[in-house]
């Protein structure tokens, strides 16, 4: 099958497309033919490995010491299950699926095997019906990421909820599914993206980048920073002032993404009723991976990036 390794931890041109031995399911296990891969700013972190000097050693000792060990990288992937394992339960050849490996990586391959039981080593659920491939793959990352840290939050109707970062992965899910949940929801993102985040039924917008928006700050029951603790600005400082309760601003950072089927059959159901639906900004054929990386690597994508890996 053909895969896409990271040779060594560097730039993207470090990523080469080899042929791989075709994957075989143990009795526990289902193969997947993948047809799409997100490229995630996971991706990028662990391609890249540049990571603050504090957790270098923890980094290289848990995904490699000079590449990521499990050579195919890739954490979410959408596909169509070829084979099962005789202890398979939930799943049967041809159904269409959605998931993340995890810790275990390889989405960004023809098959990779699967456990159908949720671990650190990834989720599989069946996929929305509505919706391609390409864009599963932006509902598995960015619905997992949304859902998990807003339900920290235990939004009420009429709450109002700040989602900084909303034109980003799970940024774009996240004001789609606090308006779902009832909330006022203000969001923040740059002057480019203003009418696009507003197409997603925010009843607010700030712009991080005007200095006046920190004056237009109210007060939040509940501040969502989906796009990380690496990214900031004055806006986002100031947010963190702006609620009633301190534990309630919760940054998508705080602990590590859960694989959750449970998640993944919740963000199906909200998806087909067409009460969320996953951005993709762009595909790139499987051949142009290292484009994907250098446009994913810069920091602005508009929801979600994928690779097409089949059709
Ligand atoms: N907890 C976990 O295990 C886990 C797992 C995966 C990812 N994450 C975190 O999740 C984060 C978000 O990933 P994602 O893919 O959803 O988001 P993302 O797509 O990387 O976010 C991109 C968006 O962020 C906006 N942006 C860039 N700098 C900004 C700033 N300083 N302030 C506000 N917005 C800014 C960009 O808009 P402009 O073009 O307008 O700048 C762009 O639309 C990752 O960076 C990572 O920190 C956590």
């Amino acid at each position: 099958m053909k895969a896409i390794i990271c040779k060594k931890y560097g730039p993207p041109e470090n990523l080469e497309i080899v042929e791989y031995k075709n994957p075989i399911p143990n009795d526990d296990e289902v193969l997947i033919k993948i047809y799409a891969a997100s490229v995630t700013d996971s991706d990028i972190f662990i391609r890249s490995s540049k990571v603050p000097f504090k957790l270098l050693i923890p980094f290289r000792f848990m995904i490699g010491i000079l590449k990521p060990r499990n050579g195919i990288i890739g954490e979410v992937f959408s596909g169509v299950i070829e084979k099962i394992g005789t202890r398979i339960k939930r799943f049967k050849v041809g159904d269409q699926v959605y998931g993340l490996t995890g810790m275990s990586l390889g989405a960004y391959a023809d098959y990779k095997c699967m456990k159908e039981i949720d671990s650190k080593k990834g989720c599989i659920a069946i996929k929305p019906g509505n919706i391609t491939f390409e864009d599963a793959t932006s509902a598995a990352y960015g619905g997992l990421l949304a859902f998990q840290f807003l339900e920290k939050g235990n939004i009420q109707p009429k709450q109002k909820v700040l989602i900084y970062g909303a034109s980003g992965t799970s940024g774009t899910i996240a004001v789609q599914y606090a308006k779902y949940l009832g909330a006022e929801v203000t969001a923040v993102c740059s002057e480019k993206n203003i009418q696009f985040v507003k197409s997603l039924g925010a009843d607010k917008i700030l712009d991080y980048t005007k200095a006046d928006s920190i004056s237009k700050l109210e007060v939040y029951d509940l501040v969502l920073d989906s796009v990380g603790k690496r990214k900031t600005s004055q806006l986002k400082e100031a947010c963190k002032l702006s609620i009633k309760d301190k534990s309630k601003f919760v940054s998508i950072d705080n602990e590590a993404l859960v694989c959750s089927s449970d998640r993944l059959n919740k963000i199906k159901q909200l998806v087909e009723a067409n009460k969320i639906s996953p951005i993709t900004d762009r595909c790139y054929p499987f051949e142009q991976i290292i484009n994907a990386h250098r446009y994913v690597e810069q920091g602005h994508k508009k929801g979600n990036v994928a690779i097409t890996v089949n059709t």
